[in-house]
């Protein structure tokens, strides 16, 4: 009966020690296994995240640097284009102004051709609310002294400059010698030469500093609350001036989105052949609504999904989306008639902004000025469902010959890789990685 007992322990030994050794041994126990759905049954923002990108401490908790005993001078920041455009300019104008050690001015904000109008920087955010967050951070004046109030500022043009640009050896000896200068800063500029106080400057006033006039934010608000909730914000960027602008060639459109793309080209005249392939598969082609449609079916975001189209009225083709997606709401179909005709370009940018930032996700088709300060944004206040199509995605897998479900799979696990490992949202210098 002992010998039967033994026996019989031993074979439970052995069998447990084999069954302990291919747990440990194989390759993928099952206690490692990875987290990520394999499949779309879920939509995208169920999919476990492992990276997200969050404001550093280093400026946002960090102690302040005393500001120089004397200023060097003051500084208007000169801003064109879009409002979010501006918004760019801004901030760096005021990294470069902390550098410098001056005194900021308030800022230019110039009216843009395109955007036909006159909203200067009061008109769209709360000046008070500005100099009382950027309080510590650089000095800034509403009024000029007056030895000066009378001058114009002499002006620094900085926009052009490409590669290594110095503002402490290009635009200090200026500033010193006028008293008074205005700039546009420089597309590329050498902020690894900023002192951490510059960088601290221009974080606070990218992120923490702006807000919205009290009568935009009254609109805002009432848009906010016209919108069926939750709902996914989307900023689709079919028009003919963005298209024009790609170079790109599109088969299938109508013959009065070809009218109104020819007429936006001037000269610049799409790539043909080879060349546009190359250029397509590189991700410069803007989505359709086709496409967009597909990609948001691909990312299992359901079709009875409430989207705001965080948009201009001149969206091409948009039956490729709201054929698929039917409740899409706009500003034009919430606000009232005259709401609306009276406001200008950039009051409907602050609206789109204001709605993208309080939306329950956010996804992009394009990456431009506004995607990037939303994203930012976004970020700023921990709203994680924040997605940028991918146009290279889109092509690459198209130009395989891929259709139907089998290319949605494909988009599917490049964006849900994308939105796991926190890439393709390229957030700047104040924002770092943090692992979940
Ligand atoms: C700015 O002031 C700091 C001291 O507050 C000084 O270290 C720095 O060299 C000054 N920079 C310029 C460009 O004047
Ligand atoms: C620009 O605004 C002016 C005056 O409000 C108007 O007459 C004109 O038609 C507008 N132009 C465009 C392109 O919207
Ligand atoms: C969008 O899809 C529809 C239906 O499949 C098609 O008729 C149309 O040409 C497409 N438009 C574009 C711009 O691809
Ligand atoms: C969308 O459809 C699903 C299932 O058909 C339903 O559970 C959900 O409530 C719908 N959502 C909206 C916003 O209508």
């Amino acid at each position: 009966m002992s010998v039967i007992s033994v026996k019989s322990l031993f074979i439970i030994i052995f069998t447990l020690s084999l069954f302990l050794a291919i747990i440990l041994l194989s390759p993928s126990t099952p206690f490692s296994l990875p987290s990520i759905p394999p499949t779309r049954k879920l939509d995208i923002w169920s999919v476990r995240r492992i990276v997200e990108w969050r404001p550093c401490k280093w400026w946002l908790q960090g102690r302040l640097t005393s500001l120089p005993a004397k200023s060097n001078g003051y500084i208007r920041v000169d801003c064109y284009g879009g409002l979010n455009q501006m918004r760019r300019d801004l901030c760096d104008g005021v990294g470069i102004a902390r550098l410098l050690n001056a005194t900021l001015v308030l800022p230019k904000f110039e009216v843009a051709a395109y955007w036909n109008e006159s909203s200067g920087f009061a008109d769209v955010f709360d000046v008070d609310y500005f100099i009382q967050q950027m309080n510590g951070f650089i000095e800034v004046v509403k009024e000029l002294p007056p030895e000066i109030a009378f001058k114009e500022p002499f002006w620094v043009d900085c926009s052009k400059r490409k590669g290594q640009f110095d503002y402490i050896e290009r635009v200090l000896p200026s500033l010193l010698e006028h008293h008074y200068i205005s700039l546009r800063p420089a597309m590329s500029q050498r902020r690894d030469r900023y002192s951490q106080y510059a960088k601290v400057a221009l974080c606070q006033e990218c992120y923490g500093a702006l807000r919205l006039t009290k009568s935009l934010e009254v609109k805002a608000l009432q848009l906010v609350e016209a919108i069926p909730k939750p709902f996914l914000s989307l900023h689709l960027r079919f028009e003919p001036d963005m298209v024009a602008y790609s170079q790109c060639k599109y088969e299938g459109l109508s013959p009065a989105s070809m009218e109104a793309i020819e007429a936006a080209r001037g000269d610049r005249k799409p790539w043909i052949g080879e060349a546009a392939r190359i250029w397509r598969k590189r991700g410069k082609c803007p989505l359709t609504p086709n496409e967009t449609a597909i990609l948001l079916q691909a990312l299992s975001i359901p079709t009875n999904t409430t989207i705001y189209l965080a948009a201009g009225d001149g969206i091409m083709e948009i039956e490729g989306l709201t054929s698929i997606y039917t409740n899409v709401v706009t500003k034009s179909s919430l606000l009232s008639g005259e709401d609306f005709t009276r406001m200008h370009g950039n009051t409907k940018a602050a609206l789109d902004y204001y709605v993208s930032i309080d939306s329950d996700s956010y996804m992009a088709t394009y990456f431009g000025n506004m995607d990037k300060m939303v994203a930012a944004m976004r970020a700023f206040k921990g709203c994680y469902k924040t997605l940028f199509l991918s146009r290279r995605s889109f092509a690459e897998f198209s130009s395989q010959g891929l259709k139907g479900e089998e290319l949605m799979q494909a988009l599917w696990k490049a964006h849900r890789d994308d939105f796991v490992m926190g890439r393709g949202s390229a957030l700047p210098d104040c924002f770092c990685e943090f692992k979940l």
